[in-house]
């Protein structure tokens, strides 16, 4: 669960918002809604800890994991489309990569077996056997053919690159999702793609956007933002 307790965000003198306090729950999936720059993108990067808060706190549960839709398009030129993706759990990503580093050692020693262990064994409990065949999944489900799951971000069509971003950030199952405007660049068929996998999606989401069907379509709660405070109510179904 993602908690947000006593939080206030300001700008200068400007008080976006004042002592919100809301717990995301597991099952639920939870809908910003808010005028242009009344502050939703703001209240999602305090969530996701990428800015603090001028005063409160935002917890999550003990080994739970966070995962937020990435806004840089370019942020991986130099990596491949399947790697790429495979950096929304970035645990994982990092111990493939000691993994590689060590068995690529000419010079193995005891001390380097202990250590690969170690790794196997957290590999395992990430279920990192399949993670290269459930980032190909939920590419192909994006319409990225196969040929493509090998090439360099930068060597991908701009469009193409939006929905690696938004495989990297379903990948894995992530305890909570942040989604900022997903749907803005994406077409009709990804639409409804993602429309479907939020609607089965089990843990907690919190998504903005000014797409109110979307939002009727996969959303437990609509949260305001507005005059300062955000206001959570369930939406009616
Ligand atoms: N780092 C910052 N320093 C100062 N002001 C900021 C900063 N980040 C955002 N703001 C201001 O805070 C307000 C809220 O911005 P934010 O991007 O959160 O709005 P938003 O609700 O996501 O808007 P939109 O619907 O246009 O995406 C805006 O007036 C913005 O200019
Ligand atoms: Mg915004």
């Amino acid at each position: 669960m993602l908690v947000s307790t006593g939080v206030t965000v300001r700008f200068g003198k400007r008080v976006l918002f004042e002592d919100v306090n809301i717990s995301f729950s597991k099952g639920n999936c939870y809908g910003i809604i808010g005028a242009n720059g009344a502050g939703k993108s703001t209240f999602l990067k305090v969530l996701s800890g990428e800015i603090e808060p001028s005063k409160g706190e935002v917890s999550l549960d003990k080994g739970e994991r966070l995962s937020v839709l990435k806004q840089d398009h370019f942020a991986y030129e130099d990596f491949n489309v399947i790697d790429t993706v495979i950096m929304g759990n970035q645990e994982l990503y990092n111990i493939m990569k000691e993994k590689e580093a060590i068995y690529a050692k000419p010079d193995f020693s005891e001390e380097d077996g202990m250590k690969a262990a170690k790794l196997e064994e957290r590999f395992a409990e990430l279920d990192g056997w399949n993670a290269e065949s459930d980032a190909s999944t939920l590419l192909n489900n994006l319409g990225i053919d196969t040929d493509l799951h090998y090439k360099l971000m930068k060597d991908i069509d701009a469009k193409l690159k939006v929905k690696v971003l938004l495989a990297q950030a379903l990948f894995g199952n992530p305890d909570v999702l942040l989604l900022d405007e997903p749907t803005n660049d994406l077409d009709i068929n990804t639409i409804n793609w993602l429309q479907e996998f939020l609607i089965d999606f089990e843990n907690t989401v919190i998504v903005v956007s000014h797409d109110r069907y979307f939002l009727n379509k996969v959303c437990t709660h609509i949260a305001d933002v507005d005059f300062g405070k955000i206001k959570i109510y369930p939406r009616k179904l």
